[in-house]
């Protein structure tokens, strides 16, 4: 898979157009990592390109662009980046400045592929049990190496194996028509398992929360935790058992405190708005237990990421880490986002619905950098209103691509 990832850099948020460049003059070749790649030809005065070869960590600078279009996208071991001029350090034009530049204010656009490890790689959807409608919400079991799917259009919550894809899956519950009982869905949208493996799934249109145990089946009828307007995705800290669930409807996240009702509000409810203790029509949540011990909120309508300290309430106000400049593609603009994960270094993965992406943002960085996607397709670096992402055992990102009716596997760890 890895001989297969393309990335492409382009520094400082400005992709120089290519005319009729032909013939490359190579000024030279290095042995050093695609960073440290990146960083020789910053600091090389002459050096205007680069192409980083993956395979035998070759770096070679050039005086001259690459051309964007041709041999460059071709080669697949190959990344290459340009450098707009005015931008290295230091600037070419003089030894004296102290201008830095540093990563997170570089522009890298990839095409990373997936592998898909469940539904159709066409993007095709189905019924059957290897094929979905529209997933939305993924809870990851590591110890199985398991993957737990709603799949929001068949109205029911499928198990994986992801250890050898393609597989069939397993209903583990619903799938008994669209409707409000308790073996029933009509929508389910978040999914969450606690500590003691109960399963948890917001129902979007049933407007609540139901609870299954561990070992439940098409045929079991689980519990109601509570009802939460119009809900979307569901995080739960596994030390406690607090249960995160949004609330589209109401502009707040909801907290299940120990796994039971009635809910307290963890962030919003002060209406639909965008000051820091306001929300806009929250889709995702995610509560980092394991590093940064934050909530974190995908505030969709706002086009932004909220962060909240542990034990939050309505009066909390949040603080702005990804986006609030208005919905767009820019580097430091979302469009729709949709979940939120955060990494060992406090790093923030967005995906976007509008923008067709997943970026990654440095802890606090105020622009993100695209590692998958981009642009609306089915193709393997391709996406189509992504929804839940979360990381597996092995640290690729898994990717809930839900208009594709597929789940994509990326690793991550070889590209920017
Ligand atoms: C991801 O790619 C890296 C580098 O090619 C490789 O070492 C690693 O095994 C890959 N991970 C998986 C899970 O395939
Ligand atoms: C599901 O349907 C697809 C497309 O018709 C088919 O290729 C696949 O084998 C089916 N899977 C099962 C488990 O029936
Ligand atoms: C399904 O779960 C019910 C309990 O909810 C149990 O009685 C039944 O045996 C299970 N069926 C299968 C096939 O495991
Ligand atoms: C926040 O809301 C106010 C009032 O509705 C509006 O004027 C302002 O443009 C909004 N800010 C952003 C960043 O959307
Ligand atoms: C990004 O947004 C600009 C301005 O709206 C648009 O022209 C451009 O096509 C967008 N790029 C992609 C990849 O969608
Ligand atoms: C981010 O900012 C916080 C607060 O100022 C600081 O403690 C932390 O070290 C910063 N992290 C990075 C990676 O710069």
């Amino acid at each position: 898979m890895a001989s297969t990832i393309v990335c492409l850099w382009l520094l400082f948020m400005i992709i120089t157009q290519v005319v009729g460049e032909d013939t490359q003059s190579m000024i030279m070749s290095l042995m050093v990592d695609s960073t440290n790649c990146q960083v020789a030809c910053l600091t090389q005065s002459q050096c205007i390109a680069a192409t980083f070869y993956r395979s035998t960590f070759n770096c070679e600078l050039f005086d001259n662009i690459l051309n964007q279009n041709g041999n460059m996208l071709a080669n697949m071991d190959a990344t290459s980046m340009s450098i707009i001029s005015g931008t290295r350090f230091p600037p070419a034009t003089t030894t004296t400045t102290t201008t830095t530049s540093t990563a997170s204010s570089t522009v890298c656009t990839c095409s990373q592929t997936a592998i898909t490890i469940f539904g159709s790689q066409a993007g095709t959807s189905g019924s059957n049990l290897t094929l979905l409608s529209q997933p939305i919400g993924m809870y990851y079991d590591g110890p199985s190496n398991m993957l737990v799917v709603a799949d929001f259009g068949n109205q029911r919550i499928l198990r994986f194996s992801i250890t050898n894809p393609p597989t069939v899956a397993t209903v583990i519950a619903g799938s008994n028509g669209q409707g409000c009982n308790m073996n029933q869905f009509y929508w389910p949208n978040g999914i969450g398992v606690d500590s003691s493996g109960q399963l948890y799934v917001a129902d979007f249109f049933c407007n609540q929360v139901v609870r299954f145990p561990s070992n439940s089946n098409s045929t079991t009828s689980g519990t109601l935790l509570g009802s939460v307007a119009v809900a979307a995705l569901i995080s739960i800290n596994q030390l406690t058992n607090d249960i995160y669930v949004a609330s589209y409807n109401d502009n707040a996240i909801y907290k299940f405190v120990g796994g039971s009702g009635p809910s307290v509000v963890a962030a919003g409810g002060n209406g639909n708005g965008n000051a820091s203790n306001q929300l806009s029509g929250p889709n995702g949540v995610y509560y980092d237990y394991l590093y940064t011990n934050s909530l974190y909120v995908a505030d969709s309508g706002n086009n932004r990421i909220l962060k909240f300290a542990s034990g939050s309430t309505s009066a909390t106000y949040g603080t702005v880490v990804a986006g609030g400049n208005g919905a767009g593609n820019g580097t430091n603009q979302l469009n729709n986002p949709r979940s939120i994960v955060v990494d060992s270094s406090g790093t923030l993965y967005i995906s976007e619905a509008g923008n067709n992406r997943v970026t990654r943002w440095l802890q606090n960085s105020s622009r993100g950098i695209t590692i998958i996607g981009g642009t609306q397709g089915a193709a393997a670096n391709q996406l189509y209103f992504p929804e839940q992402i979360l990381f597996d055992g092995s640290r690729n990102l898994l990717v809930a691509d839900r208009y594709n009716n597929r789940i994509q596997l990326f690793n991550i760890t070889t590209a920017c």
